[in-house]
C-alpha cells in the first residue's frame, strides 16, 4: 500500500531530522537505483547495497510509512512515484545532492556554526566558517574529492539555466566572453558551442581553474578558449567585450559584490555589456524574503540573495547601469533565474 507524505505544520515534524536523515541514507545507499535493477527483497536489497537487514529494515518500513517507497511485505519493497527521483539517473538530480558522502551534506552540516555566526561577537563571515574554521573555497583547494563533488554539484544547478542564457542574449553584437567565477565552465562551453564566432576567458581560482582548462580541453574548445587563474578581485582580463557573473554576487555581501562588478566595469570599458545572472528571491506581504536561497546564501557564504533593486543599486555604484532584465529560468530553487543585462557609464 502507498502512503504520502504530510506536509509539516507541527514544531515536531518541522524540527525532526529523523526523516530527513533517513531519506539522504536511503540516497547514499542507492536503494531506489537497486530496486529499479530488481533487488526488492530485503536480502536482495541487503547484499546489492552491502548493508545488514536489521537496520535497512527499519529504514525501509519507516519510509515507506512516510510515503518514500512502497511496502508489499515485512520482507518486500519497491519504487513508488517519489522514490523514483532517487534514482540517480533521474533528471532532477536529487540522489547525488542527497548522498551524505557529498559536499550537498558537506555544505548542509555549515549550519551547525550558525548559532556562532549569528552571536553579536561572531568573527567568522559565514556559519561555514564557523564550523569548519575555514572558508569553502579554502577547503575546496585541500580536498580534491569534495571538490570534484562541488563542481558536479554546480553544474547541476547551472544547467537550470544555461539554455536561456545561451539564447536570450544577443550574442552576435560581441566577440570574446569572460565568464568571470565560471567555476569548470558549464555555461562558457554551452556558449561558445553555440556560438562559433565567439571567443573566451574564464577566470577561476584553483582548484575549479584545473577542472576548466581540462573540460575545456576535452571538448576541443582549447583554441577558442583560455582559462585566467587569478582572483577576481583583482584587475581583470581586458580583452572581452562581455563579461558574465553567474551566481557569483550572492556568494558575496554588499562591499565586496560591489567590489567585483567594479572590476568588470573597468575591464569591460564604456563599449563593453557586464551580464549578471542571478535568482530573485520572493518576497512576503512586508517586502522582506522568504527564500530558502537566501538562508543558504547566508549560511555558506555570509552573502544572500537580492532583489532587483537591491541588484540595481549595486550596479550603480559600479559605475554601471542595469538597462534589461529577462528571467531565464522560472521557479528555479525558491526563486526565479535573471539575466541582467549592464551597460557601463563613459
Ligand atoms: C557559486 S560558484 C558559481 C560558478 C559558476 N559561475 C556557475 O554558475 O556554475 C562561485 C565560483 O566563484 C569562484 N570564486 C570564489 N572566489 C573567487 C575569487 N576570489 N576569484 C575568482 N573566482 C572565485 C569559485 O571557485 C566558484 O567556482
Amino acid at each position: 500500500m502507498t502512503t504520502h507524505p504530510v506536509a509539516p505544520r507541527t514544531l515536531d515534524e518541522l524540527s525532526d531530522l529523523v526523516t530527513p536523515y533517513a531519506v539522504r541514507i536511503a540516497a547514499t545507499l542507492r536503494l531506489a537505483d537497486h530496486m529499479a535493477t530488481g533487488h526488492t527483497t530485503i536480502g536482495d536489497l541487503a547484499e546489492a547495497s552491502g548493508t545488514r537487514p536489521r537496520p535497512l529494515t527499519a529504514l525501509l518500513e519507516y519510509l515507506s510509512r512516510r510515503g518514500l517507497f512502497t511496502r508489499k511485505s515485512a520482507q518486500e519493497y519497491g519504487l513508488n512515484e517519489e522514490a523514483e527521483r532517487l534514482r540517480d539517473d533521474h533528471p532532477g538530480g536529487l540522489r547525488f545532492r542527497l548522498d551524505l558522502t557529498e559536499v550537498g551534506s558537506h555544505v548542509e552540516t555549515a549550519h551547525l556554526g550558525y548559532v556562532d555566526f549569528a552571536r553579536h561577537d561572531a568573527t567568522a563571515a559565514s556559519a561555514y566558517e564557523a564550523h569548519y574554521g575555514t572558508d569553502l573555497w579554502t577547503a575546496l583547494a585541500t580536498d580534491p574529492a569534495l571538490a570534484a563533488s562541488w563542481d558536479r554539484f554546480m553544474s547541476g544547478v547551472t544547467r537550470i539555466a544555461t539554455d536561456q542564457v545561451v539564447t536570450r542574449f544577443d550574442w552576435t553584437r560581441h566577440k570574446h566572453l569572460v565568464d568571470v567565477g565560471g567555476g569548470s565552465g558549464t555555461l562558457l562551453r554551452a556558449v561558445l558551442a553555440a556560438h562559433p564566432h565567439l571567443a573566451g576567458t574564464l577566470v577561476e581560482i584553483a582548484p575549479a581553474a584545473a577542472a576548466a582548462r581540462k573540460a575545456l580541453r576535452e571538448n576541443k574548445l582549447d583554441q577558442r578558449a583560455t582559462v585566467a587563474e587569478q582572483s577576481f578581485f583583482d584587475a581583470l582580463p581586458d580583452d572581452g567585450d562581455v563579461y558574465l557573473l553567474t551566481q557569483v554576487l550572492h556568494d558575496w555581501d554588499d562591499s565586496d559584490a560591489v567590489r567585483i562588478l567594479h572590476r568588470c566595469a573597468e575591464a569591460a570599458g564604456s563599449d563593453g555589456r557586464v551580464l549578471v545572472v542571478e535568482r530573485l528571491p520572493h518576497l512576503n506581504a512586508d517586502g522582506l524574503q522568504t527564500s530558502w536561497m537566501d538562508l543558504r546564501m547566508l549560511t555558506l557564504f555570509g552573502g544572500g540573495e537580492r532583489t532587483e533593486e537591491q541588484y540595481r543599486t549595486l550596479i550603480a555604484e559600479a559605475g554601471m547601469s542595469l538597462d534589461l532584465t529577462q528571467v531565464v529560468s522560472a521557479g528555479a530553487l525558491g526563486g526565479e533565474m535573471v539575466l541582467l543585462e549592464c551597460s557601463v557609464h563613459a
